[in-house]
């Protein structure tokens, strides 16, 4: 039987804060499959996961179908947004939510796992941030657009640069995309369009450099519309889950387990062939050229 064996590999997934989004029904398939599986938590969520974590709430979303129960080796605190303690401005450092915490910082992270596990096969990128998410480009600052570009994409381009030296030939790298990269969806704002179109295009050239000079694969999944906590901070989401289960091939809406299994393919030796790609799990949203649901067409 074709089986997706994860057995013996590491997996490391950054954006893991709870258990409903894509980055932990990631971590979980990969789990699943048979990898140890590490997390990077968001410096100021690192206490209320962990805690939330270790007090059972999560026991129920941990269960697998096998009866095991869903374990991460470890968690790291990781703020994707600086590169090294030196990035960190003195107001973050003395922030309540980061004082607790120290080595969050991308190179300080690859540390402490190289010295924890030596090496790694794959790397989730599963994070996203735009401060001006809800206003649109017209009224975007420059610092919010920066801000979006350095969270949600310069974040990947780090990450794979500070990984990939302890990464195994054939490791893979998958990151979560969305479709506003490619068509316009109003409403996400900030830049955050602007960010997933960089992500896409940097997912091709780290594909090409970090596939020569490591043997290492880069993919990305453009996903469909979910209800996670960070897209319900854009506010909208439940319109565009509703939207895209009327007028999608496939006629519903996307699950996050959907998004997580193809996230362990592009990751095992499946998948072996396949680098720089952007894989659509959406129903099939994305090709689309009109609302079959609008009223224009009745
Ligand atoms: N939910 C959707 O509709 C949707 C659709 C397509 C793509 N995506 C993408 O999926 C990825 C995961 O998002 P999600 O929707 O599962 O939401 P989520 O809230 O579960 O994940 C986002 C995570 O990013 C973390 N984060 C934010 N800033 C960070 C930083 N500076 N450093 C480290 N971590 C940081 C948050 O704490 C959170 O855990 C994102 O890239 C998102 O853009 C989401």
């Amino acid at each position: 039987m074709l089986q997706i064996n994860l057995t013996g590999k590491i997996a490391f997934v950054a954006g893991v804060g709870d258990d409903n989004g894509f980055g932990w029904a990631i971590a979980k398939s990969l789990y699943q499959a048979g990898a140890t599986v590490l997390v990077g938590t968001w410096t100021p969520m690192m206490k209320i996961f962990t805690t939330a974590f270790q007090a059972g709430k999560f026991d129920e979303s941990r269960k697998l179908p096998d009866g095991r129960m869903f374990e991460i080796d470890k968690v790291y605190p990781l703020d994707a947004t600086f590169d090294k303690i030196e990035d960190v401005p003195a107001d973050i450092l003395e922030n309540k939510r980061y004082k607790d915490n120290s080595g969050y910082t991308i190179s300080e992270v690859v540390e402490a796992i190289k010295r924890d596990y030596g090496q790694v096969d794959i790397l989730i990128h599963s994070l996203a941030n735009g401060p001006e998410v809800q206003k649109p480009l017209l009224e975007t600052s420059r610092k919010g657009y920066l801000a979006a570009l350095s969270s949600s994409s310069y974040s990947l381009i780090s990450l794979v640069a500070h990984f990939a030296p302890i990464m195994k030939p054939n490791g893979s790298v998958v990151s979560l995309t969305y479709m506003a990269s490619e068509k316009v969806i109003p409403g996400y704002g900030g830049g955050m369009s602007s960010a997933k179109a960089a992500l896409e295009s940097d997912t091709q050239v780290l594909a090409y450099e970090a596939g020569q000079k490591y043997g290492i694969r880069v993919n990305s999944i453009s996903a469909g519309p979910f209800g996670s906590r960070a897209a319900k901070a854009i506010g909208f989401i439940e319109k565009m889950i509703e939207y895209s289960a009327n007028n999608a091939p496939l006629k519903r809406p996307i699950t996050a387990s959907e998004v997580a299994a193809v996230a362990a393919f592009l990751c095992s030796d499946l998948a072996s062939g396949i680098t720089g790609e952007v894989l659509h799990v959406d129903c099939g949203m994305h090709v689309m050229g009109c609302a079959s649901d609008s009223a224009s067409l009745k």
